[in-house]
């Protein structure tokens, strides 16, 4: 076990580790995330975090980025390694975006996000 001081972060990446991402290498995405990060000196600023399923399987993998709220889908290691790079210069990742946060909370940006089952109804 590890206690990180997380003061100074400035991105946190979420990697899906549900069993639809990990069927689609989301091991893979999330140690592509580590080397990239590592390679470009970013370890001070860009936390990372294997979670479980995010909710949205039929997207995997998935990938998450705070504090902008950006959710992608249909990551692969070549395109978080772009993700990163991107993440630490301050700019944002532009494909591949299924959700964005804003003043009226999540909001699907591609047709991708609308589908699914419509959270609160039965
Ligand atoms: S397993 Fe990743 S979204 Fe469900």
């Amino acid at each position: 076990m590890t206690t990180w001081n997380l003061q100074g972060t400035a991105c946190h990446l979420l990697v899906c580790g549900g069993s639809s991402c990990k069927k689609h290498k989301s091991g893979e995405i999330a140690q592509a995330i580590k080397k990239e990060i590592e390679k470009q000196g970013g370890e001070a600023l860009i936390h990372t975090t294997f979670t479980s399923c995010a909710g949205r399987c039929g997207d995997a993998p998935v990938v998450i980025s705070y504090p902008e709220g950006v959710w992608y889908g249909d990551m692969s290691p070549k395109r978080v390694k772009v993700l990163v790079r991107k993440s630490l210069v301050g700019k944002r990742f532009k494909k591949n975006i299924l959700y964005t946060f804003g003043k009226d909370g999540m909001k699907a940006s591609a047709k991708e996000g609308m589908k699914g089952k419509k959270k609160g109804k039965k």
